[in-house]
């Protein structure tokens, strides 16, 4: 059976996002493949969060996995630092990566010009531990959004490498997967680019936010100034908001302000509140779940332990073939 690997950074709250780009396809895909999705804190110390945030995090993450509807039994869901697998075969990957093709990533490159008090050697080296994730499971499909996809081309760069230098076949080649083929974009709420938390926490609509926090932030979602000529192309603030509506809200509600605005009759506090009642409606379910997990630590901690457990045996697995092919051989 075909192998699938994904995670996600313990950065804070899980967003609109990070649901439709990662976790609604893990939550299908745990049926019918064989699948291991953790919690990448190990990729969150870039920014060198506090140990209490750290801690508080990884929890939340995991109760929003669980309140998403990953089943601990039908797939491998751990904790990324509860593996020492991990950090081993990224330390083996990282004697064939290079500086001048990781300095090329633009991942690296976005960082390394926002904060360029923190150039580290993490941030540098990311993407050859996002390889290690995924390869040491021998993973072929990695559900991620869009903005993932040059992470993956690197992946197969390492496992390749390391095939070509070693002369063997243990690593196949991982690809993104999206239901429906293309990788998704969610857009945020402030007229710029895709949903991120690193845009602040005006745009996103979390899992966990109240139905107040998610009508006060769509009242403020950016807009224009409205259309005034007939039929023209919406700017790409509003169509953020019409690509939201896709998500959320029945088909007949999304073509009643597409004509609106069409015939320049659109009103887009109207628009706004629909927008922000249909996501209260989509989202509510999952916070009530989240809120009850987050709480019983005790079976979070079973279900870490469980998860741990399992992914343990494929990556030990896999490193002791790796072990062997690089020349570890035990001689006592
Ligand atoms: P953020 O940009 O908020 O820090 P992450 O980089 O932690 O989010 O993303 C975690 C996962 O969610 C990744 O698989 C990423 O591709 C997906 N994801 C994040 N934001 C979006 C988005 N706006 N649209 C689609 N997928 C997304
Ligand atoms: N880089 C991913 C992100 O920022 C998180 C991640 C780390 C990941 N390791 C992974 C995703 C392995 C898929 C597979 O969202």
């Amino acid at each position: 059976m075909e192998i699938v690997v994904s995670g996600i950074r313990p950065t804070g709250n899980l967003h609109l996002g990070n649901y439709m780009g990662a976790l609604k396809n893990f939550v299908k895909m745990q049926h019918e493949y064989n699948c291991y999705f953790f919690i990448a804190d190990y990729h969150s110390l870039t920014t060198h969060p506090n140990p209490k945030d750290l801690h508080n995090n990884v929890k939340q993450v995991l109760a929003e996995y669980l309140a998403c509807g990953l089943d601990p039994e039908s797939c491998a869901l751990y904790i990324q630092s509860d593996l020492p697998e991990i950090p081993e075969l990224y330390m083996l990957l990282n004697m064939h990566a290079y500086k001048g093709e990781l300095e090329r990533v633009s991942s690296f490159k976005e960082k390394a010009q926002s904060h360029p008090d923190n150039i580290n050697a993490g941030l540098l080296t990311y993407p050859v531990l996002m390889a290690a994730d995924i390869i040491i499971h021998k993973a072929t499909k990695v559900p991620v959004g869009k903005d993932q996809e040059q992470h993956l081309e690197m992946a197969r760069t390492f496992g390749n490498r390391f095939n070509r230098i070693y002369n063997t076949e243990v690593f196949p080649e991982p690809y993104a997967f999206n239901y429906g083929s293309n990788l998704v974009k969610i857009p945020g709420l402030q007229g710029g680019g895709k949903m991120s938390k690193s845009d602040g926490d005006n745009n996103v609509i979390n899992l966990i936010d109240s139905p107040e926090l998610i009508r006060k932030k769509m009242s403020r979602a950016v807009t224009d100034t409205g259309p005034t000529e007939m039929n023209t192309a919406p700017t790409p603030s509003v169509q953020n908001l019409f690509d939201l509506m896709k998500i959320v809200s029945e088909e007949n509600t999304s073509k009643h302000f597409t004509d609106a605005y069409a015939n320049c009759s659109i009103r887009y506090g109207d628009m706004k509140k629909q927008l922000a009642e249909d996501m209260i409606t989509f989202l509510t379910p999952i916070r009530e779940k989240i809120e009850a997990i987050s709480n019983d630590t005790s079976y979070l901690g079973k279900v870490a332990k469980l998860g741990a457990e399992k992914a343990h045996d494929s990556a030990t697995k896999t490193l002791n073939e790796v072990r062997d092919v690089i020349g570890f051989r035990k001689f006592y």
